[in-house]
């Protein structure tokens, strides 16, 4: 058997081994370069299957994709200080940024917390309303929907914490009804909102003033609603309450 394939195999790859002896030169190194070119598209798609761009693969038509522009924080020969970013021409100021107000935009009023509301606002029913529709939107996430600091952004990050993802760390919202909140005056509030505090971040430029407002005002009512005076109310006696130690807080 090992004789007849032996027998074969000089019969035909024999004759075929000598005549590529007899190749010329120039012919066995074409070949071999040839051969090696060709892994070079393939190369080249292995390449773009396996890297992530921002950009297209394939950019035949420029249209206006390429111009000449100056970026954040680039140098510009032009001015004589060298920067392409101008500082704000002295003696302006931008649109909506005059603060002659202090309680109304900072929440301030003789270098102390404001204790009332400013009075070009009027807290009324439809105000509390926008202010649980705010707070449902922008605060909920974290501080739940009663305030109490439980919401869901809350229990992902603790998820998170706990797996370890990417090193996770995680302060925890506060509960709005801590007696340190609950004693804050509505202008520390509206700072909290408008500047952000400690790990928070500020909101005012996304919520405005009289949204930021309209948040306090319904803290406030969130508050209230957790240890209310039953006095405050008319025929308290009349209306059914759970007792103290049914449904907790938590
Ligand atoms: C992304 C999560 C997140 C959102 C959204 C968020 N907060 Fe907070 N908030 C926090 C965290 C965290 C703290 C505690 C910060 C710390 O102690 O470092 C906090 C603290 C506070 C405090 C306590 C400030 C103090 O003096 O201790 C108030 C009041 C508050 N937030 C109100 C709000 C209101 C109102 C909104 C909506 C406009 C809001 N937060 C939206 C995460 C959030």
């Amino acid at each position: 058997m090992g004789q007849l394939v032996k027998q074969i195999i000089d019969d035909l790859a024999k004759p075929f081994l000598e005549d590529l002896k007899e190749l010329p030169l120039w012919i066995k190194w074409t070949v071999i370069v040839i051969t090696c070119a060709a892994t070079i598209p393939l190369a080249l798609i292995f390449r773009a299957r396996t890297s992530f761009s921002d950009k297209p693969r394939i950019h035949f038509i420029q249209n206006m994709d390429n111009q000449p522009k100056y970026v954040s924080q680039e140098a510009n020969a032009l001015f004589l200080d060298g920067r392409a970013m101008r500082p704000r021409v002295e003696g302006t100021i931008p649109r909506n940024g005059m603060v002659n107000d202090t309680h109304l935009y900072m929440g301030v009023v003789d270098d102390a917390w404001a204790t009332e509301y400013p009075s070009a606002l009027t807290v009324d029913h439809a105000f509390l309303v926008r202010g649980q529709g705010r707070f449902n939107i922008y605060c909920s996430p974290c501080h739940g929907v009663g305030g109490f600091g439980d919401g869901l952004v809350h229990h992902r990050a603790n998820q998170l914490v706990e797996t370890g993802v990417n090193g996770t760390t995680w302060v925890a919202p506060k509960n709005l009804h801590e007696d340190v909140i609950k004693e804050q005056q509505v202008g520390e509030l509206f700072n909290t909102i408008t500047n952000g505090v400690r790990t928070m971040s500020a909101y005012a430029s996304q919520i405005t003033t009289q949204d930021r407002w309209a948040i306090v005002a319904y803290i406030k009512a969130l508050q209230l609603s957790q240890d209310a005076d039953p006095a405050s109310v008319a025929n308290a006696d009349a209306i059914p309450r759970k007792s103290a130690n049914e449904g907790s807080s938590e």
